[in-house]
């Protein structure tokens, strides 16, 4: 029998999210966490060698006095939580946009206007990778402390071969320094750059496609691709040329569609079979079929809708019951959605997107696993996984989505080791 290294023991819910690691869960079973009342879990070097109850864990695993134990007595344990969809490392931010967006300025508009993204393109630019990185470093340290132990990170304010470069350097460098785990997304096709605007449009997308997207390839900085397809930023045409090179490059794909205008970005992921497609405001009812019938998880992004007053969110109930795959990420970035806090996106799935807590919790663990392709590694709480595992000072698991804006991560195990919180 292996000593266990850890052990983790009388969480009131141990929540363990599991069942759905081969597939996404869809309809009814998104309700399903296996809780395990007074549930333990032991972990052998990086990985979770046992879980169940106290009886079951220790036919499995032997403890010594070697093992450090934690009582998590009264707590309620979740894997460790899943980003799926951040833009990690950004320069600057845009707290001036507050007021504008009170005035009532459209957030296109702001773009249209070369602020946006745009605004953080330049500050982007202009920021060395050491500055870069020190401001995602203290970006990740606040994720860790709320819990997210895995995040899918973007490029996309570069835009010039050499800039999207940096960024994407940054995030593997972070990738390989910092203990919350980062998959790597390009993001050329973000906006278009004010020097290639009023005509010369298609000539960045080729840039995109010809120079950045072989050149970060070849580096192999990034795993997934994805493209803004929205109107005045890349029209469907745009973006299907963008994914179809990334998938014949070897990209996984993925898809900013459907935010503010239905364009049939949510379709186009459909037939390319991409990973995920991330926002969906206002899919339509043939893109969720669609969707549903590519097996493509559609990552929805609330606090985006929040952050910018939109009145309608995305149609999270609908796409249950027509047997789509969600997951929900923050979307963290300088202007749409500024914070990289699971917690409130947990209370806004629940009130606005009307999930019961149980449906947040796998869409944030495992299906959020899916939609980066680490489901096989991480998002469940079972034999043979990655000891990703946060301890909540919380009863039970809807406490946690009902607390919003407070902190109640009280430890966090990054592949077994002890990362947040003292034992
Ligand atoms: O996912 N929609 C496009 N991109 C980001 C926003 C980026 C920004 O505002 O800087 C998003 O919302
Ligand atoms: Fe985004």
């Amino acid at each position: 029998m292996q000593t266990a290294d850890l052990i983790i023991k009388n969480a009131r819910e141990l929540v363990t999210c599991s069942g759905g690691s081969n597939k996404p869960k869809i309809g009814e079973e998104l309700k399903n966490l296996y809780i395990i009342e007074n549930g333990w879990t032991a972990v052998v070097g990086n990985m979770i060698a046992a879980v169940g109850t106290e009886e079951e864990v220790k036919s499995k695993v032997e403890i010594t006095d070697k093992t450090q134990i934690i009582d998590a007595a009264g707590k309620t344990v979740l894997p460790g939580l899943v980003d799926s969809h951040t833009h990690l490392a950004f320069g600057g931010s845009r707290e001036n946009e507050l007021e504008l967006k009170l005035k009532g300025v459209p957030y296109l508009d702001i773009l249209a206007q070369g602020g946006g993204i745009l605004s953080t393109v330049r500050a982007t630019r202009s920021a060395s990778k050491e500055e870069l990185k020190e401001a995602s470093v203290k970006y990740l340290n606040q994720m860790l402390a709320q819990g997210t132990t895995t995040a899918e990170a973007k490029s996309g304010y570069g835009l010039t071969t050499e800039d999207e470069i940096k960024q994407l350097e940054v995030i593997k460098e972070l990738n390989e320094e910092h203990p919350v785990d980062l998959v790597p997304t390009f993001l050329g096709a973000h906006a278009i750059p004010t020097e290639f605007k009023g005509g010369n449009e298609d000539r960045f997308v080729d840039i995109v496609v010809n120079e950045m997207m072989p050149a970060v390839k070849e580096k192999g900085l990034a795993e997934f691709c994805d493209v803004f397809c929205e109107k005045g930023v890349f029209d469907v045409h745009q973006s299907r040329k963008v994914l179809e090179k990334a998938k014949e490059l070897g990209f996984k794909l993925k898809i900013h569609s459907d935010e503010i205008y239905p364009l049939g970005g949510t379709e186009l992921a459909a037939e390319l079979r991409a990973t995920s497609a991330d926002h969906l405001l206002v899919v339509t009812d043939e893109g969720i079929e669609k969707l549903a019938e590519a097996g493509v998880i559609g990552v929805l992004l609330p606090g985006t809708t929040f952050n910018l007053r939109e009145d309608h969110y995305a149609p999270a109930r609908k796409m249950i019951e027509k047997g789509a795959a969600i997951a929900l990420a923050t979307d963290f970035n300088p202007g749409s959605c500024p914070t990289n806090s699971m917690d409130i996106i947990m209370t806004i799935g629940c009130l606005y997107l009307r999930l019961v807590p149980a449906e947040v919790i796998n869409a944030i663990t495992i299906n959020a696993a899916h939609a980066i392709d680490r489901a096989h590694l991480v998002g469940s709480i079972e034999e043979g996984k990655q000891a990703d595992i946060v301890i909540f000072d919380a009863p039970n698991h809807q406490y946690l989505c009902y607390r919003f804006g407070t902190n109640l991560v009280e430890k966090v195990i990054k592949k077994g080791k002890l990362v947040i919180g003292g034992f």
